[in-house]
């Protein structure tokens, strides 16, 4: 699934970049929440998601990377996020946090630091929907992939696969044509597209979500066999 990364598009046209890429059919919408705290960076807020959410029907994907996340769901909720992912590492009351999300009929997902170990989602796995693996420290666009997160991509799918959950991985940051084949092959099936697929400067959205398209369709070939 392709999500293109909107703190990468052109804020000044951001309805604009949204229809085209609708259009170009993308598979939703990932938003990145910054507070300054919990990332040293800040984004949108829930007036851009207003924006966005008149401007698709496509499932609106809300990455909070902000401090105490679980007094801000109400706000996103309200907004029509579809999906709300929050990071381990900002709350201190996870479980009740994922609860709430759920309890509004939205997706919840867990976000985990590099540095972050797989195991430390045991005790919620029951209750998550998507698990966002950044495979770049969080706050800014434009990073390089850290290689040890293929291996960490490839033990969290074996922990979904031996426990049978229908949890699905989510892969944020530096995702693009080097990577993706070995994310794929790793388990992700959730790619959060920014600056190294989409957002290139050459060439318009429509053609850039094509293009990956095709590439992605090629890469799951090879992977098969096909
Ligand atoms: C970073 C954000 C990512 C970022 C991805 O903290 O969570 O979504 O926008 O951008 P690229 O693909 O350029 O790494
Ligand atoms: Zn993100």
């Amino acid at each position: 699934m392709i999500g293109p990364s909107l703190m990468c598009a052109d804020m000044g046209n951001l309805k604009r970049d949204v229809q085209e890429l609708d259009q170009a059919g993308v598979d939703f919408f990932h938003i990145d929440i910054m507070d300054g705290s919990f990332v040293p960076n800040f984004t949108m807020g829930p007036d851009m998601v207003n924006v966005i959410r008149a401007a698709t029907d496509k499932p609106l994907d809300i990455h909070l990377m902000i401090m105490r996340p679980e007094e801000h769901i109400n706000l996103f909720a309200d907004v029509g996020a579809d999906m709300i992912s929050v990071h381990i590492e900002s709350t201190i009351h996870l479980q009740r946090v994922l609860q709430t999300i759920k309890s509004k009929g939205i997706k919840a997902g867990v976000a985990l630091n590099p540095s972050t170990p797989i195991e430390s989602i045991e005790y919620v796995m029951d209750v998550i929907d998507y698990v966002t693996l950044m495979t770049v420290n969080p706050g800014f666009a434009g990073q390089k992939f850290i290689p040890t997160m293929y291996n960490k991509i490839k033990k969290l799918h074996q922990l979904i696969e031996k426990e049978s959950y229908n949890i699905l991985i989510q892969v944020d940051g530096n995702i693009g044509y080097e990577t993706i084949p070995k994310v794929l092959e790793n388990g992700a099936k959730m790619l959060v597209c920014g600056t190294s697929s989409l957002f290139k400067s050459k060439g318009s959205l429509h053609d850039a979500v094509i293009h990956l398209r095709q590439f992605i369709e090629g890469t799951a070939k090879v992977k098969t066999g096909d």
